[in-house]
């Protein structure tokens, strides 16, 4: 079992990941159910594949579900309605826990419930993509998004707990698991070298499912993660906004191909993090070998490294008016986190919108 502490004073919370810890979820819950009882949110997906899993896991525990369809069309106010709406018909209360077992989707949508419900109650996460694994499910950002834009609406809560057990991936679409990965392969590229490293020779066992490298995956990306957070817990000095890297890229990629299943944020991160070090050597600010080895990490693993294979190219001008609404501005400018190399990321707050755009118009 790794043991992840989040230090953050009376917000501090454990991140507990195990193979099978679901199965034995009663140990860590009980002492959080209230009348023998705890309200789920989960989505109809999910709970299909692995509610009657998490209702033995809790034994004499009574899981209350509240479910959603599956997708993002639930993180939005119809869906905070009536989820918000069906916690307080099961009577939820302040010292109350809310499980979210979910995507990151679920995760953000059951924690922004729990922040405004009774003027916020408490919750757990056990996350059940590899990308709420290794990110969503850490830090506490909550949210939904709304006509204006993605994630525009939202609140930082902190839970109380999180479980993640790589096991309750053996049911997530290869594809998903690919997306999630991306988000792996990011934390190494922000500041640990070796980890890429390693990545570079065990990314195979992570995808094929190989418990071990799994669990050794997910760990070092959230206890990065968990350290990023500590530091700076509602991105006000800029280290916390290091976990943007390919970010600024990947949401005008995500914006253009219209939040679809054309194009999954995992996926878009990829992309952004290759578009990133691209860039960095573009500005002469990193080497050309360190961006082509991202560039080729990604490729390997089956993750989209070019505009072209989306029919993107020379789409420069489309894209980079994307980025001026994204909503990490400030004083009218967009910060691009770039890199001097792998595990060398950075904000730049000093970049030209019409510089990327016509980068973007150059690359294939
Ligand atoms: N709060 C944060 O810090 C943060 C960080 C990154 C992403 N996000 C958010 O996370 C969301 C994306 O999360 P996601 O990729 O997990 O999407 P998701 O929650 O939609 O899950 C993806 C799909 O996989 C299914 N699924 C999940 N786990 C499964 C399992 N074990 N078995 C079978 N099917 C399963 C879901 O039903 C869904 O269809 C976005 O809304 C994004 O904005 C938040
Ligand atoms: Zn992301």
């Amino acid at each position: 079992m790794e043991k992840i502490e989040v230090a953050l004073g009376e917000r501090s919370y454990d991140i507990l990941i195990a193979g099978r810890l679901i199965d034995r979820a009663a140990e860590y819950l009980a002492p959080l159910a209230r009348d023998g009882r705890l309200i789920v949110l989960s989505d109809e997906n999910v709970w299909r594949a692995l509610g009657a899993r998490l209702e033995r896991g809790l034994g004499d525990i009574a899981a209350i579900p509240i479910l959603v369809p599956a997708g993002e069309q639930s993180k939005s106010w119809t869906g905070l309605e009536t989820v918000v709406d069906a916690l307080l018909a099961n009577e939820i209360e302040r010292k109350d826990h809310v499980v979210a077992f979910g995507g990151g989707v679920i995760g953000d949508l059951a924690g922004f419930a729990s922040a405004i419900v009774n003027r916020g109650c408490n919750f757990v996460q056990i996350p059940t993509s590899l990308l709420a694994q290794v990110d969503s499910s850490v830090g506490g950002k909550t949210g939904i998004s709304v006509a204006a834009g993605k994630n525009l609406v939202g609140a930082f809560h902190q839970p109380s707990l999180v479980l993640i057990d790589p096991s309750l991936l053996d049911t997530l679409e290869a594809r998903q698991v690919r997306a999630g990965y991306a988000e792996i392969a990011k934390y190494a590229l922000i500041e640990d070298a070796a980890f890429f490293d390693w990545l570079e020779s065990e990314a195979e066992k992570v995808m094929t499912g190989d418990p071990a490298a799994r669990t050794r995956a997910i760990a070092t990306a959230v206890a990065g993660k968990a350290r990023i957070v500590e530091e700076d817990e509602r991105e006000t000095s800029g280290r916390r906004a290091l976990l943007n890297l390919g970010h600024t890229f990947g949401h005008a990629l995500e914006a253009e191909t219209g939040y679809s299943d054309r194009l999954l944020h995992g996926e878009a991160v990829a992309l952004g993090c290759v578009l990133a070090f691209d860039f960095s050597v573009a500005r002469g600010l990193c080497g050309a070998p360190d961006a082509a080895h991202v560039r080729e990490h990604f490729r390997s693993v089956g993750l989209p490294t070019t505009l072209a294979e989306l029919g993107l190219q020379g789409e420069g001008e489309r894209l980079a008016a994307h980025m001026q609404h994204d909503k990490k501005r400030s004083a009218g400018r967009t910060a691009f986190i770039l890199a001097r190399g792998i595990g060398e990321a950075f904000v730049d707050t000093s970049v030209d919108l019409a510089d990327v755009a016509a980068f973007l118009d150059r690359v294939q």
